[in-house]
């Protein structure tokens, strides 16, 4: 029998023009595109949290963009409840947008800072054409804002943007993506531009919306520690494409790819007396309008192998039920890269230790102790990807 999804991507791709300059248009030089998107297949659960990470660049906010069609695909699939919404159009495109939310990045830029609490959460309903009378619509919106533990409602429903601290306006964020029960969430890096002090308590919120109304989300961050946190199923991007996915312990303790292995290794670990040396990815992230023939981790890859991976794009493995890796030697590369192995386990697992730590001690809990987040800050910046 086919697994239960309710989304599931197949081969999607996005090319973004790159706009030519006038010199070039004259000398009909060929057309170029950002490979932002290229040929992804992955699907969601019911219920599930599934997590894209990777590098800066590698696509995932576009991906998150084209699941809930804020963006047009150049080609592929984008199954919702079994139904492709790849390329609807019009009043089936209104429809569909009616049962998916995006909660973005930045709190500060996603409110519109002339609209109140209530404007803002109650427009989507306005939108759609639900609540028939303002008294319904402030009901609807209340309930949303109290389920995003803004309590009591009324005392925020006629205030403005500007008149909330950065996390209540991500809550305010997130009730305005509930207000209509949607079916399907996308949360883009919703902590990263937090104050660290405030991110476990939205968090808490986003798993504890999953566990009492059953949403799904596809979840993007940049951090591992918050993704083994948050996600069933982890998606490693890279430059546009999925090189490795599965259930988030097996990625997490059991990387096959070079590229997932890199990740982890280069991850800082959130403690700021915690000083193991972080290494490198080797080299730059190539351009995404020029991808590498062959394998595209091949120009940074320690184990490419000439005349393979510069050549031959590489097959999808499934080196353990559900695990499943892009890479000529995909079966091999732990055992060539035993040394990291150990080292990659213990950051991650203290980094992790460090969060939970964070999470259980509260709401609006602190990530290390109160007086180290000056620090933890500072070294955030110094160590982010
Ligand atoms: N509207 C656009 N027009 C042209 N190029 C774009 C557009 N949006 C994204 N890109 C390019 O597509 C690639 C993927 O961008 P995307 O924002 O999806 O990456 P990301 O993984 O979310 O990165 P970050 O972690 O920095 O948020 C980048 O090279 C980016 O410059
Ligand atoms: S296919 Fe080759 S270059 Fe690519 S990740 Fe595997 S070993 Fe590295
Ligand atoms: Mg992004």
């Amino acid at each position: 029998m086919a697994e239960k999804t309710v989304v599931n991507v197949k081969n999607l791709k996005k090319y973004f023009p790159v706009r030519a300059g006038l010199m070039s248009s004259f000398a009909k030089e060929e057309k170029k595109f950002v490979h932002a998107v290229d040929d992804v297949s992955f699907n969601i659960r019911p219920g599930e949290i599934y997590t894209l990470v990777g590098e800066s660049g590698c696509g995932k906010t576009t991906t998150g963009r084209l699941l809930t069609r804020l963006e047009d695909p150049t080609d592929g699939h984008i199954y919702f409840r079994g139904k492709d919404i790849a390329f609807l159009k019009g009043k089936n495109l209104k429809e569909f947008r009616r049962n998916v939310q995006m909660i973005f990045q930045d709190p500060y830029e996603s409110l519109n800072p002339r609209l109140t609490v209530f404007a803002t959460v109650s427009e989507p309903l306005i939108v759609h054409h639900v609540g028939d009378t303002i008294d319904e619509r402030e009901d609807l919106a209340a309930k949303a804002l109290e389920a995003s533990e803004l309590k009591p409602a009324t005392e925020y429903l006629h205030r403005y943007p500007h008149e909330l601290s950065g996390g209540q306006r991500q809550r305010v964020a997130i009730a305005r993506a509930l207000a209509l029960r949607p079916e399907f969430i996308v949360a883009d890096e919703p902590v990263s531009m937090l104050d660290v002090s405030i991110r476990a308590g939205i968090l808490n919120l986003l798993l504890e919306l999953r566990e009492k109304y059953g949403i799904p989300y596809l979840f993007i961050t940049h951090d591992l520690s918050v993704a083994r946190y948050m996600s069933d199923r982890i998606g490693v991007m890279y430059l546009g494409t999925l090189v490795e996915t599965g259930e988030t312990e097996k990625i997490i303790k059991n990387p096959h790819h070079p590229y997932t292995r890199a990740l982890l290794s280069s991850v800082p670990v959130p403690d700021p007396y915690y000083k193991r040396e972080r290494k490198k990815i080797k080299g730059d992230l190539p351009s995404p309008i020029d991808i590498p023939k062959g394998c595209r981790f091949y120009p940074r890859c320690p184990f490419a192998q000439k005349g393979i991976c510069d050549t031959k794009k590489p097959p999808i493995v499934e080196v353990e039920p559900g695990h499943m890796v892009m890479c000529h030697f995909a079966k091999d590369i732990p055992a060539m890269d035993e040394a990291m192995e150990s080292e990659i386990e213990e950051d991650v697992e203290l980094g992790e230790k460090l969060l939970r730590e964070t999470m259980k001690s509260g709401e609006e809990g602190m990530l290390v102790k109160e007086e180290k987040v000056e620090d933890l800050e500072q070294y955030e910046r110094e160590t982010a990807f």
